[in-house]
């Protein structure tokens, strides 16, 4: 299939299109690559051996979005294109309201003109908020704390609004868990801009000697051993989820986590990373960070049921890749 990947230079995205284009699929990426480089795009070119169709624009931008699609034969939409910083989206509401419906709304005006039916759209656990663990699809959503989780809430409502009065359409609501790890070549991962808010690059910064020790976030919630449970999943295994998403879509809008079913402590992933890379990581306990919830974990059966998908890879290879990348390649500049 013809796929057109938005937000394809970023890091779940740059997995994806390697995991597509060693699928045989033919692969389009519309980014402004304004949290990524165009380099990572030669990097997936150099992975795969096989060539990428870039458009460097704007996708809430709909005169340059329609372009793409008119001149292009699209079989397939992978929306991964957002803003995804948290904290900067309570200081920045109107930034991030605006990017991220603005951007959907402008690609599902373009697939109903040009006739595209396949939408694969790039949500997240955060939509679950503090629901009770495992999070299962048909959990009713809560309201989120913030505006990025607000915009992927309102991203989902309106594509199930749009595919319902499109009953040809088919589209997938992927909510993801815990995307870490990187492509086992070191030539691309994560390239985080300033100092990481997500754990597992700040892990990988401790460790190389950029940022001094991390700091756990709190030690007295309710879990294994008071520390935050994620459930981590390898970002190869989330791009692979979208190839199957693909293949497997079926007409109608359809709900499914990506993400690996197990829960894993802060305290867990410091023993793990530690170990996998024989390597001591410093660091302290803090105070909770504000809006963090307890444990947030999936039950993954519905995608492994419906698809035969399930993820493979384990948290030695995260750490082992997530270290990788950061310790002997040479990032993309930023
Ligand atoms: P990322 O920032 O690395 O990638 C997003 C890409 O989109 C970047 O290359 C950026 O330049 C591009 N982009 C942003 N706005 C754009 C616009 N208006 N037009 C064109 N390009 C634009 O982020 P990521 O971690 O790869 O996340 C991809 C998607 O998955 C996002 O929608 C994010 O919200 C979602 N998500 C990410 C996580 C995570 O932990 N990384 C978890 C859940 C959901
Ligand atoms: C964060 C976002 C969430 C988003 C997800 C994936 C917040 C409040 N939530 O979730 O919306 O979907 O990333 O991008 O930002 N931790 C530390 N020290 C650190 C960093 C993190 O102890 O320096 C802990 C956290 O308290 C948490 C765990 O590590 O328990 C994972 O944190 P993080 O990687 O930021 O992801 P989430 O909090 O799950």
């Amino acid at each position: 299939m013809n796929i057109l990947v938005t937000g394809g230079a970023g890091y779940i995205g740059s997995h994806t299109c390697v995991a597509l284009l060693e699928a045989g699929h033919t692969v389009m990426v519309a980014d402004n690559l304004c949290n990524s480089q165009a380099e990572t795009l030669e990097r997936v070119k150099q992975i795969t051996g096989r060539e990428i169709t870039f458009y460097q624009i704007d996708v809430t931008d709909e005169a340059a979005t329609n372009t793409v699609f008119a001149s292009q034969s699209i079989d397939g939409v992978i929306h991964f294109a957002g803003l995804k910083a948290v904290g900067e989206s309570v200081a920045k509401p109107l930034v991030y309201y605006y990017n991220n419906l603005v951007s959907t709304m402008v690609l599902a005006k373009a697939c109903q003109k040009y006739g595209v039916k396949r939408f694969v759209f790039s949500s997240s656990a955060t939509v679950y908020g503090e629901n009770q663990v495992p999070f299962v699809e048909s959990m009713p959503l809560l309201p989120s704390t913030n505006p990025y989780g607000e915009s992927k809430a309102i991203s989902e409502r309106m594509l199930t609004d749009i595919a319902k009065a499109n009953p040809d359409w088919s589209v997938a609501l992927l909510r993801y868990f815990n995307p870490v790890g990187a492509h086992a070549s070191g030539l691309i991962g994560e390239v985080p801009t300033g100092i990481p808010n997500n754990i597992m690059p700040y892990i990988t910064q401790v460790a190389k000697g950029k940022l001094d020790k991390l700091r756990v976030f709190g030690n007295d919630y309710p879990t294994v051993d008071g520390t935050g449970v994620r459930d981590y999943i390898h970002v190869l295994d989330l791009a692979e989820g979208h190839v199957t998403a693909l293949d497997k879509l079926t007409k109608g809008v359809h709900v499914y986590n990506l993400g690996t079913g197990h829960g894993i402590s802060v305290l867990q992933l410091v023993k793990a990373f530690e170990e996998a890379n024989d390597l001591h990581l410093p660091y302290e306990i803090t105070a909770r960070r504000p809006g963090d919830i307890a444990e947030c974990y999936a039950d993954a059966s519905k995608a492994k049921r419906d698809w035969g998908w399930t993820a493979k890879r384990d948290l030695v290879d995260m750490c082992r890749d997530a270290w990788r990348f950061e310790s002997v390649s040479k990032e993309p500049s930023p």
